[in-house]
This record gives C-alpha cells, sequence and structure tokens, in this order.
C-alpha cells in the first residue's frame, strides 16, 4: 500500500465531534484523503465508532459502552458537546462509516480500541464486516494498541494491512511484536517519541505514522527526522508544511 502522509484524527476532530458521520464528511470535504476512526463494540456485538470506554466525555449519556446495546446508544446524542450546530447527531455503526468513506473515496485507518476484555470479540466482528464490505487494500489500515486485537487480524484476515500502535512507552519486546505482527506501518505517540527511537525504526524498515499532529513546526520537525505520516485533528494545517511529500 502507499503510505499516507497526511490522516485526520477521529475524522477532523478539531472541526466536527470526533468519530462522526459529520467527521468523515468535513474531512473529505476539506480534500483530506485519509482519515482515522476508533473502534468499539456495544453489547450485542455490533461495531460502532467510538473512542473512550465510557459515554461521558462526548455523548449525552454515561457509564459504560460495553453494557450498551447498539439501540440503546441511538438514544443518545453525540454532538452538541462539541457545539450546538452538531447537536442531535448519532453515534454511528461502522457499517454506516464504510459507506460513507467509499462514497467519499478515503482511504481509512481503522483503529481497533476494545473495551477492556473484549479484545478478541471487537476484532473480529470488525474484521468479518470489513472482509465482506471493503475490498480494496491499497485503502485500508486496520490498528490497535492491543496485540491481542492485532493478532486476530493476522489470523482472521492476513491480507488487511495492519499497523503496530506503540504507546509513550514501549515495550522492550517491541520488535519481536513487530515480528510477530508483521505490521504494515508502526505508528507512534509524536509527543513522545525520540530521535533515537525513530533511528531505531528506520533500522527496523518500517513506515513510521505519528499521532497526534496539530503544529506545523512539529511535522517538519519530525518530517526530518523519517517520520513518513501524521495523524491530525487539524490537518489543513500541516499541508503546507508537508507539501512537498503530501499524497
Ligand atoms: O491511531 C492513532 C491515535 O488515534 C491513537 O491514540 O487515543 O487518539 O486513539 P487515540
Ligand atoms: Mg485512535
Amino acid at each position: 500500500m502507499k503510505i499516507p502522509s497526511l490522516i485526520g484524527h477521529r475524522g477532523v476532530a478539531r472541526y466536527a465531534p470526533e468519530n462522526t458521520i459529520e467527521s468523515i464528511q468535513a474531512a473529505a470535504d476539506m480534500g483530506i484523503k485519509w482519515v482515522e476512526l476508533d473502534v468499539k463494540l456495544t453489547r450485542d456485538g455490533v461495531p460502532i465508532l467510538f473512542h473512550d470506554d465510557t459515554l461521558d466525555r462526548t455523548t449525552n449519556g454515561g457509564g459504560p459502552v460495553a453494557t450498551r446495546s447498539f439501540a440503546d446508544l441511538q438514544d443518545l446524542e453525540a454532538g452538541s458537546w462539541f457545539s450546538h450546530g452538531f447537536s442531535g447527531i448519532k453515534i454511528p455503526s461502522l457499517e454506516e462509516a464504510v459507506d460513507v468513506l467509499l462514497e467519499r473515496r478515503l482511504g481509512v485507518n481503522f483503529e481497533i480500541k476494545p473495551c477492556p476484555g473484549r479484545e478478541v470479540e471487537t476484532a473480529q466482528a470488525m474484521m468479518d464486516l470489513l472482509s465482506r464490505i471493503w475490498d480494496d487494500r491499497e485503502t485500508i489500515l486496520i490498528s490497535s494498541f492491543s496485540c491481542v486485537s492485532l493478532d486476530v487480524v493476522c489470523d482472521m484476515t492476513p491480507d488487511f494491512p495492519r499497523g503496530m500502535l506503540l504507546d509513550t512507552f514501549w515495550p522492550e519486546n517491541w520488535a519481536a511484536l513487530a515480528d510477530h505482527l508483521t505490521p504494515e506501518t508502526i505508528n507512534v505517540d509524536a509527543g513522545a517519541i525520540t530521535r533515537e527511537q525513530v533511528e531505531a525504526l528506520i533500522e527496523y524498515g518500517k513506515p513510521i505514522l505519528a499521532y497526534t499532529v496539530n503544529e506545523p513546526d512539529q511535522a517538519r520537525r519530525l518530517r526530518g527526522w523519517g517520520i513518513d505520516g501524521f495523524f491530525s485533528d487539524a490537518p489543513d494545517l500541516l499541508v503546507d508544511a508537508l507539501r512537498s511529500v503530501l499524497h
């Protein structure tokens, strides 16, 4: 696959409520070619776009996501926490999101974001759906901080490109994990990564994506170190800084 150099984070999280259809549409309207979206599972096994383990921050509901059915969640609204202009919008299912992504011809990085203890079933439900409705392997990347979830992707759908997410603190055996999970990219925390770590990844030989970069100066510096692509809540702000490499 062609590694994207600029990826809207959670859609374009600065301009529309994260992980919603409206955030995907806003990214496409801005001319952004790829978006990253977080995927969780409802109690009744429906993959949805959602970041947190609880509903409190980004909906008018509260409590854990994992105890609610998809129908329950449709009674909530997921926009007015962001601004009144978005009040009334719903938590989308993964399937609804895919419809819009295909219609708008966007590339996508689905991040498997399992609620604790649901690493296997979240990956299974997501890949079961995607393997039926997403044909193009050049325009999709499946990532996770959870090695258990990524392992399911390897076993179930080995032809889907994977991204291995590394948090602020790397496991000592990161290279062995990468050998096992065979990711297409390694995705790192832009705020924590050091130049030495970037050099180690370059030596390892995988393209590097960095989250979450909203400042052009930071993008320029990390680009100079050898980072290949950037997740951004406001990708339009990085276009000038990355003009020479954008595709
Ligand atoms: O996939 C990159 C980035 O989204 C990982 O962190 O917490 O924003 O999902 P988070
Ligand atoms: Mg994410």
